[in-house]
């Protein structure tokens, strides 16, 4: 995918043009989400959801499908991430757009982290990425998202090659499934809305579940 070509549908403010151009190349949907994110943003304000803080403090925090908003952001400030990438082919310049708004914020207390706003689908950006340095997230990213199973496989494998081995990949409201890490799954609540249960996995290998186990356990009822 060349996602830095000009393509005046893809700077169309209505995403219903890139939704529509996005179909057209084949390489996974623009669809707008712009509540995954931000559920678990808001969860981590919460007793339970604290344990993200220890997760993701001093990561170089990667999220996959950023979408338009800046909750990844947000979240990896005011977790104490080292840095944050945001990975989308299809609205990389809302997304930067966002994150500059969020930081002019007078109500914004965390310390500045460097980011970064990468126009690449997830695929190509993680096969330009080293072994075992990042953290990687993903909120939203159900099948219906990712151009196929073929696709998916290969995002899967970059992740597990990517990850840093004793993080976790944080799996929330998404397919996303590396099968050979062991995982750890939480439900919660929708902040902004109480009816709606979302589900977070934890994909982990030995190393992460070794540094973190124990607190994983002391979150469950
Ligand atoms: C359902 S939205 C979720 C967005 C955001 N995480 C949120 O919760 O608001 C899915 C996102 O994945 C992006 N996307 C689609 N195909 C992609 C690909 N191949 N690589 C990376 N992101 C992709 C879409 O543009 C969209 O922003």
């Amino acid at each position: 995918m060349s996602g830095e070509k000009a393509n005046p549908l893809f700077e169309s403010r209505d995403w219903r043009d890139r939704l529509s151009r996005s179909r057209d190349l084949g390489n996974g949907f623009a669809a707008p989400g712009g509540e995954f994110t931000r559920a678990l943003y808001e969860w981590s304000f919460t007793p339970r959801g604290k344990i993200l803080h220890s997760l993701l403090k001093n990561r170089r925090l990667v999220e996959l499908g950023a979408g338009m908003m800046s909750y990844g952001y947000a979240l990896a400030q005011s977790c104490g991430a080292r840095n944050f990438v945001a990975v989308e082919p299809f609205y990389a310049d809302i997304q930067r757009a966002s994150i500059q708004s969020h930081l002019t914020k007078s109500d914004n207390m965390h310390p500045k982290i460097p980011f970064k706003v990468i126009k690449l689908g997830m695929l190509e950006y993680l096969e330009q990425e080293p072994d075992n340095l990042l953290c990687i997230l993903a909120c939203g990213i159900e099948d219906c998202i990712l151009p196929g199973p073929d696709y998916r496989r290969k995002v899967e494998a970059e992740i597990v090659r990517t990850m840093d081995d004793d993080s976790f990949f944080l799996s929330s409201h998404s397919d996303l499934y590396p099968r050979e890490l062991k995982v750890f799954e939480q439900l919660f609540f929708r902040q902004s809305n109480q009816n709606v249960t979302e589900r977070l996995r934890l994909h982990g290998g030995k190393k992460a579940f070794d540094k973190y186990g124990d607190l994983l356990a002391s979150t469950l009822p």
